[in-house]
């Protein structure tokens, strides 16, 4: 079966990949030349792991295919991927205008039955406008269907994510289209993945409650993080045994720095947005947003009260990204914490694996350095912000010799309280006691 995908950021490019990889043949479209032209030159325009491979296999097998022919990527397609953009207006709400633009472009160049697919994540009520739109700008009559096939894949695990899916979502009207996108998903019968069949409507909302109650998760164990600290409690062993409950599940409650990303953030301002159109208050998800914003100045106070005073501080910096195996910085928490320590007069120098070439651009007054040891060089304090591997097994005597003060701020939990003590650092981690020096 020929299938296309439009657009090339994360979901569109993970999503062609993997089809391809399923045995289909895809054509992946995108508006934008250049991009086009990278990936046609086996450049991949963000860092996810496998990707790059998994791209250049079905290039090679001749099952994936870049345009940015619009007729061409339906033409030759009975289902059709949406995956551009929706990003959010100053108001919560989602910007539709990709998603219009694109079904827009569909209609006008259909001539035969296709499947229009939205895996964008868009605001319930959306699926019924594509069909408007589509409706609108045909040129002789011709039979479509529309499905609304949420993606609830995670950057850094993207890949996995597609191909072992907890569960694949298919909002549809017809039966016709069910079965058309069940068969695309055959390879998925053999881990006996669920399909849960629902109506547009549902499967548009299936994927902001998932993703607000994953952020309000955190939000969750973040604030009980700070209780925790209060009372001299371990945050790490609250949510371990919380997790053991199989009603409350381990994961998504680790504590940190507040949830980031491209999704999140934004999905769970979208949910707020939409069920204040709807005149109906959406008051845990507002929490979560407020308990988020108020981690983040927290880890701030945190640092400040390690240090004494920010003003003139130099704070060495591990993690840029809004989470590891990503070099995405959309809402970092990291980048967050970063301007506010800029904006008290510190001075950062700072160290992502993946991250440096987004954070040069956004950040230029930031100093950036060659590897995970530089970022200690004469600082008055070590921050560690996101939980790449390779800061997990750092040589902390050298980092302790080359800092000024042996201060180490660990807003990952990632080291053991006592362990740092007893290598004499001053040592602060997330909703654990901190342990003065051995
Ligand atoms: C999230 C969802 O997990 C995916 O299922 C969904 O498909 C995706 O959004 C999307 O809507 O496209 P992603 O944003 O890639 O995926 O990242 P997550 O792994 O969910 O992490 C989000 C944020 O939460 C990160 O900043 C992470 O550090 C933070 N987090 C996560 C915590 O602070 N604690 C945790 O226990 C888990």
């Amino acid at each position: 079966m020929h299938i296309s995908v439009i657009g090339s950021g994360y979901v569109g490019l993970v999503t062609a990949a993997c089809f391809a990889e399923f045995g289909l043949q895809v054509t992946c479209m995108d508006q934008d030349h250049r991009r086009i032209a990278a990936l046609e030159s086996g450049e991949i325009p963000f860092y996810e792991p496998g990707l790059h491979d998994l791209v250049g296999k079905g290039r090679q097998a001749g099952r994936l295919t870049f345009t940015t022919n619009l007729t061409q990527a339906v033409e030759q397609a009975l289902v059709i991927f949406i995956a551009v953009g929706t990003p959010p207006r100053d108001d919560g709400s989602v910007d539709l205008s990709a998603i219009e633009a694109v079904a827009t472009g569909i209609g006008r160049e259909m001539t035969s039955y296709k499947v229009i697919v939205t895996k964008s994540t868009v605001p319930v009520g959306t699926g019924r406008q594509v069909i408007s739109w589509i409706e609108s700008s045909l040129r002789e009559p011709v039979r479509f269907d529309v499905v609304s096939n949420p993606e609830f894949l995670r950057e850094g695990s993207a890949i996995e994510d597609f191909i072992r899916p907890n569960r694949v979502v298919l909002g549809a009207e017809r039966d016709e289209s069910v079965a058309i996108l069940k068969d695309l998903y055959q390879p998925l019968y053999l881990i006996e993945t669920p399909i849960v069949v629902t109506s547009l409507e549902t499967a548009e909302l299936i994927k902001y409650a998932s993703n607000t109650f994953l952020a309000t998760k955190i939000s969750f164990i973040n604030e009980m993080s700070v209780l925790c600290e209060q009372v001299g409690a371990d945050v790490r062993l609250v949510a371990k045994a919380m997790g053991l409950d199989g009603r409350i599940g381990s994961k998504f409650l680790h504590a940190g720095p507040g949830y980031g990303g491209s999704c999140f953030p934004k999905d769970v301002d979208a949910l707020v947005a939409t069920g204040k159109e709807h005149r109906c208050e959406m008051g845990i998800a507002k929490a979560a947003v407020d308990a988020n914003v108020r981690q983040k100045t927290r880890m701030v106070e945190k640092i400040r009260t390690a240090l004494g005073d920010l003003n003139n501080k130099r704070i060495g910096v591990l993690g840029l990204s809004f989470k590891p195996n990503t070099s995405d910085i959309r809402e970092s928490p990291s980048i967050a914490i970063i301007r506010l320590l800029l904006k008290e007069g510190a001075h950062i120098q700072a160290y992502d694996p993946e991250a440096m070439r987004e954070t040069a651009q956004q950040l230029p007054e930031l100093k950036l350095c060659s590897d995970s040891y530089e970022v200690s060089v004469d600082a008055d304090a070590i921050v560690l912000a996101t939980e790449w591997n390779q800061f997990r097994n750092l040589d902390l005597e050298r980092i302790k010799t080359q800092l000024r003060t042996p201060i180490f701020i660990d807003l990952r939990n990632v080291y053991q309280p006592a362990r740092m003590a007893k290598m004499g650092f001053q040592y602060w981690s997330i909703g654990r006691p901190s342990l003065p020096p051995a």
